[in-house]
């Protein structure tokens, strides 16, 4: 379905035309005062210089041919040119029905649906899941079905990182504590042992330990980089060392990401890319792609329109051993051969920035990627405490991703434990689903690349632009469906008539913003314009709500058309939800 904005366009387009103004000055937009319209167009503003006329009297023949549409009900001109419009509420009624009928209620499909891989998580092996990860996991699951919402085929790749230094560190000090087992037996034969010589815990404990201890000590710290550059080149023990390690620590690391509802297609990693990296180094030397400075091999990838350094992009350093880019280069050559991916939208630490500048540019420049892939880097600001600074423990230390969670759910147990009289059983799963709405609700309704205030307090509050608000709103919803349910009433074969009332003409028009919400927040990869929807939703519904008997409502006829509204209003609001991956109870 169109939008109702570009429909309310195409009115005043036509509207202009016949006035003897070009077509292109109708911009419409949503009123910036409410109390005086619905939308407004500024385009007479904007043609006064080329007609050579007052901005008012271009405004005055607009909505002159404006008096027969379908869509606008009162047009008018203000000084110094505005034009005013209110929504027909037939017109709007309409549009809802129809919204109400479609599968996608209103949303354009993609016409060709576009491959798409979201690059996010990005856990490290090994290491435990923290709050910085927090991040990237939320708004890249989002992104991921705000991409699927509109039509797209898309998979979300974990992008584990599994081939780095840690792993020597960790294999260093494994040897150190157990030098017994096969894996350092350099003669060893037979098989492996199935069995991992360590378990989840040791295995947390041993990264930081070898981590701090490789900082103080430089022949452990050789030893480590050593042991990785084994790894690297295959070493037998290593390799079956370093299986182990990943399946224990990629156990864990899906438990994290189940409690906050994040499901990945592609459970791939760095590691994977390897066995392309030789091949695509010998390509560039081969073609003149990569030169040496200093020894290391680059890739230039500096523009002409450069406004700042781009230092070049670093394949291997003298040394022969590869880098961050150099796998994530090898990535999308491994990405094109088995996806051969439309879009590939990162989500990563804005930190990274340059990095990903590189990396697509030497993608482009070398011809990994075809010139048409959009690359896009959706790079996330800190999430920081009250203080100001980076998140942190009440001790100082480092907050772990499931004490963070744990924490909110508890927060929130409490708060249901004051208010209401449901059972334990139920107050603890109902606190589960609050507590993650206010986690995902209180980073996405953020512009990803801000830092915010991970605040609990505000985070779980009923009121106030949170999710615990969306979700209260979606339950009071569903509480009067259900009641209605009970006093005879059905769900089925309602329709919209139109609105009496003010706040129910405003709740119309929010709930008919829906596909515009939603397809802008697909073009812009912005999962906080779904937020910033919801809200504005919830408060209609909610300011509707106060003004209305709904269930009380003795015109029977009057009634069925406030039910399809609150129908629509609901489906409208768990569709939003659902693209920012939590979803609403029952009741609370
Ligand atoms: N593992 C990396 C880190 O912790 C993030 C990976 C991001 N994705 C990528 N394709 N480089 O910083």
């Amino acid at each position: 379905m169109k939008q109702i904005i570009e429909l309310i366009e195409a009115e005043l387009e036509e509207a202009f035309e016949k006035a003897g103004y070009d077509r292109t000055l109708a911009k419409v937009t949503l009123s910036n005062r409410p109390d005086l319209c619905e939308y407004q167009c500024n385009g007479a503003m904007a043609g006064a210089k080329t007609y050579k006329k007052a901005p008012i009297m271009i405004a005055e023949d607009v909505v002159n041919y404006l008096k027969e549409n379908v869509c606008i009900a009162e047009a008018e001109a203000v000084k110094p040119g505005f034009i005013n419009m209110k929504l027909n509420e037939e017109f709007a009624a309409g549009f809802l029905n129809q919204m109400a009928a479609d599968e996608s209620m209103g949303l354009n499909q993609a016409e060709n649906p576009e491959m798409i891989i979201v690059d996010y998580g990005g856990p490290n092996v090994a290491k435990p899941l923290h709050v910085g990860h927090l991040r990237a996991a939320i708004i890249g699951e989002s992104v991921k079905r705000i991409c699927r919402k509109m039509g797209h085929q898309v998979l979300g790749d974990v992008h584990l990182g599994d081939w780095g230094y840690q792993m020597g560190l960790i294999i260093t000090e494994l040897k150190k504590r157990k030098p017994e087992l096969p894996y350092f037996d350099e003669s060893w034969q037979e098989e492996y042992p199935q069995e991992a010589p360590f378990t989840i815990s040791e295995l947390e404990e041993i990264y930081p330990t070898a981590s701090a201890y490789a900082k103080e000590h430089e022949d452990y710290r050789e030893e480590a980089l050593h042991g990785t550059w084994m790894l690297q080149n295959g070493h037998k023990g290593y390799t079956a060392l370093w299986k182990h390690i990943v399946r224990i620590s990629v156990n864990d690391i899906k438990k994290n990401y189940e409690r906050l509802n994040v499901e990945f297609d592609l459970w791939k990693g760095e590691s994977d890319a390897q066995k392309y990296i030789p091949d695509m180094i010998q390509g560039f030397k081969d073609k003149g792609q990569a030169y040496l400075d200093e020894g290391a091999l680059v890739i230039d990838v500096r523009e002409e329109s450069d406004t700042k350094e781009i230092p070049p992009c670093l394949i291997q350093k003298s040394d022969g051993a590869s880098l961050y880019g150099t796998t994530d280069l090898a990535t999308l050559i491994q990405r094109e051969e088995d996806y051969r991916p439309d879009r590939v939208i990162y989500v990563v630490d804005k930190r990274q920035e340059m990095h990903f500048t590189q990396v697509f540019r030497a993608a482009k420049k070398t011809g990994i990627v075809r010139g048409e892939t959009k690359l896009k880097f959706l790079g996330f600001g800190t999430m920081n405490g009250k203080d100001g600074k980076p998140f942190k423990t009440r001790e100082g230390g480092v907050m772990r991703l499931e004490n963070l969670i744990a924490d909110i759910n508890e927060e929130m147990y409490k708060k249901m434990a004051e208010n209401r009289m449901v059972d334990k059983e139920e107050a603890g799963n109902t606190s589960k689903m609050i507590g993650l709405s206010a986690i995902k609700y209180g980073d996405l309704s953020n512009q990803a690349a801000k830092d915010y205030v991970f605040d609990v307090d505000r985070f779980t509050s009923f009121e106030g632009n949170t999710g615990p608000y969306i979700l209260y709103t979606i339950v009071r919803i569903k509480s009067i469906l259900n009641k209605y349910q009970r006093q005879g009433g059905t769900l089925e074969g309602l329709q919209c008539l139109g609105a009496c009332t003010d706040s129910e003409k405003a709740l119309m028009l929010e709930v008919c913003r829906y596909n515009a919400a939603m397809e802008a927040a697909f073009t812009e990869t912005a999962p906080h314009k779904i937020c910033a929807y919801i809200y504005e939703l919830a408060n209609a519904f909610n300011r509707f709500y106060h003004e209305t008997k709904i269930l009380a409502e003795e015109d029977k006829e009057r009634q069925k058309s406030y039910i399809a509204l609150l129908i629509v209003t609901r489906n409208v609001l768990e569709a939003c939800i659902d693209t920012l991956g939590f979803e609403a109870p029952e009741r609370m």
